[in-house]
């Protein structure tokens, strides 16, 4: 439970002072606890988009936008990344602490054990069109991992929530490279369970039956270090929606495609896929400053894909490590001179150096480099956001699990501010004139 501030909060409305405390959580703003202000004033607060409002109280992630700062459970992203690794980060986010070197093993085996998908499942990915995007095919397939594992629905049950969060981590590569490997009429790989995480997933993408495929250490380790700049960012529209699904009780595989269908849109994950995209478009250098025009034009949609975030209004720490990242994988590589990635850098000068941008504290995201990187792993466009799903689902598992225990916990149900039709009588027919 949050610290009772001793400060409260004194709302004038009519003749009636309503007293509102404050509360404290560890770090970042104190929130004004409204829960009475209904029952006391008849007011309700109106937060399109809740950029005033704190949903849920929460122990697993940490982000201070102004000054760049994200902690998975009070450890700096960077430290995370220098030294752990996605497995090590997905316990951490799960369970709270580090695991032990047992607890570690443990954890690793638990989640390789369940890497096997149900045969019958394939069958699903051959009612797709073959030009399905994977993130179609990625909704209904995890949405309909709940018709297979009947045996761990009960969210009431820890041991059964348990299961479920092991089979939705471990299965969740399998799945993606499957949509990929549909995607381009390549048979279906089963996954290694000797080979980490990231390499699981990368060889399940990228091995075919007639050829020994031995997977790159550097992107093994590019691949880890997107998963866990990836696995967790506090109450962004993805996650909250898998909260939203979860309040009703519905069960964690439905929650999870719920997550996958919000992180679709190109305002949220989608957007590394915009980013290329975008670059696409633009072409060549001497096209920026139009584009640059176009982003600054009200009555235009165009919007630079890649730049902004709702919180961060400062550099994104994931941005700063996916953007060294992205020089040390395109050496490694050997990607010399890669035309893209000079655009990129060129468009990124020229924001970070406009009004425009600077006013507004518009900054490259972690989407405008991922993509890059992705890219240059060979992994197609239209996987970009899956990779993000595959990475999302610790977060959205421990964000469920989280929400389930709390004993604060109620189904969510925003209200609304009614604009519509006064209550009216019903016209017939042929008496409606228009
Ligand atoms: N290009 C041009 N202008 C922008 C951009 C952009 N990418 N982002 C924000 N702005 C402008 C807005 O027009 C607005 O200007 P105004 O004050 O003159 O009206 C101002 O900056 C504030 O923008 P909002 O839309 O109010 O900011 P919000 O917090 O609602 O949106 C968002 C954040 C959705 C990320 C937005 O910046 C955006 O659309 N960015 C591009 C898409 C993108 O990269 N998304 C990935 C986010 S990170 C992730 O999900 C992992």
């Amino acid at each position: 439970m949050p610290d009772e501030h001793t400060m409260k909060v004194h709302l004038s409305y009519g003749d009636k002072t309503i007293e509102l405390p404050v509360l404290n959580g560890t770090d970042g703003p104190s929130v004004l606890d409204i829960r009475s202000l209904y029952a006391q004033t008849g007011l309700l607060t109106f937060d399109p988009g809740f950029t005033s409002t704190a949903s849920c109280e929460s122990s697993i992630t940490f982000i201070d936008g102004d000054e760049g700062r994200l902690l998975y459970r009070g450890y700096p992203i960077q430290e995370l990344v220098q030294q752990s690794d996605f497995i090590e980060v997905a316990y951490l986010l799960l369970y709270g602490e580090l695991p032990t070197l047992s607890e570690r093993a443990r954890f690793s085996e638990d989640v390789t054990y369940h890497t096997l998908v149900h045969e019958q499942i394939s069958a699903f990915y051959n009612g797709f069109r073959r030009d399905a995007h994977p993130m179609a095919v990625m909704v209904g397939v995890v949405g309909a991992l709940s018709a297979f594992y009947h045996d761990s629905l009960d969210i009431h049950d820890a041991n059964l929530r348990e299961i479920a969060s092991f089979r939705l981590i471990a299965k969740m590569p399998t799945l993606a490279a499957m949509a990929y490997k549909y995607s381009i009429g390549q048979p279906f790989v089963y996954p290694k369970n000797e080979l980490s995480y990231a390499a699981n997933l990368l060889r399940m993408m990228f091995a075919v039956p007639s050829e020994n495929y031995i997977v790159n250490p550097v992107l093994e380790r590019a691949m880890d270090l997107i998963l866990v700049l990836h696995a967790d960012h506090e109450q962004n529209a993805s996650t909250s929606t898998v909260r939203l699904a979860g309040s009703s009780a519905a069960n964690p595989f439905a929650c999870v495609a719920s997550g996958i269908a919000a992180l679709w849109g190109p305002a949220h994950g989608g957007a590394n896929e915009a980013v290329l995209a975008m670059l696409s478009e633009i072409a060549t250098k001497e096209r920026i400053p139009e584009f640059i025009k176009r982003a600054k034009d009200k009555n235009d949609p165009f919007r630079l894909m890649g730049f902004g975030h709702r919180i961060y209004k400062n550099f994104d720490p994931r941005a700063t490590i996916m953007r060294q990242t992205c020089h040390e994988v395109l050496n490694e590589l050997g990607i010399k001179n890669d035309p893209l990635l000079d655009l990129a850098m060129e468009l990124e000068k020229i924001a970070l150096e406009d009004d425009y941008f600077i006013e507004r504290k518009l900054y490259p995201n972690v989407d405008f480099y991922s993509g890059i990187i992705l890219r240059a792993m060979q992994i197609p466009v239209s996987m970009f956001t899956v990779i993000f799903a595959v990475a999302r689902t610790v977060g959205w598992v421990a964000q469920w699990r989280e929400m389930i225990t709390d004993p604060l916990q109620k189904i969510g149900r925003p209200r609304q501010l009614y604009c519509g039709k006064k209550e009216r009588r019903f016209i017939p027919v042929e008496k409606r004139g228009r």
